[in-house]
């Protein structure tokens, strides 16, 4: 642990440091493919994306959160799918409990290409978890 003061503020900053042999849990982090400890996690939360290219620069993106085998109840489910490209937010969708599978289709435009498409998924009990595709 880390604590400074930044020279026009009064506020105190503490910063928290963990060595490199810390697994971090799945709410301290954005799970990835790469970064995820529990496979049987990752299998079913990260989001499964596919893109078609449409005319005038625009894609039809599918996203599927876990591939179908995640479930969808009332204690645990995913809450929404927010999207980025090139880091910039451009939207998300919600999903309900129960009566939802965590699946949409969006149209995007990006504005240069290729660009870097990420989604990051929320399940209420497991965290984020983020997939990323490039538009080219
Ligand atoms: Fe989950």
């Amino acid at each position: 642990m880390i604590q400074f003061s930044c020279k026009n503020m009064r506020e105190q900053v503490t910063v928290y440091t963990i060595s490199k042999e810390t697994k971090m849990g799945l709410f301290d982090q954005i799970n990835t493919a790469a970064n995820s400890h529990e496979d049987a996690a990752k299998e079913k939360h990260l989001p499964v994306l596919s893109v078609k290219k449409l005319a005038d620069k625009r894609y039809e993106l599918h996203i599927d959160v876990g591939g179908g085998k995640h479930p969808s109840e009332i204690d645990h489910f995913i809450q929404w799918a927010g999207v980025r490209i090139n880091d910039c937010y451009i939207g998300r969708a919600e999903f309900a409990a129960g009566i939802m599978a965590p699946v949409c289709t969006m149209i995007v435009t990006p504005e240069t290409l290729p660009a870097n498409l990420s989604v990051v998924a929320r399940c209420n009990k497991h965290g984020l978890w983020k997939s990323e595709i490039t538009l080219e």
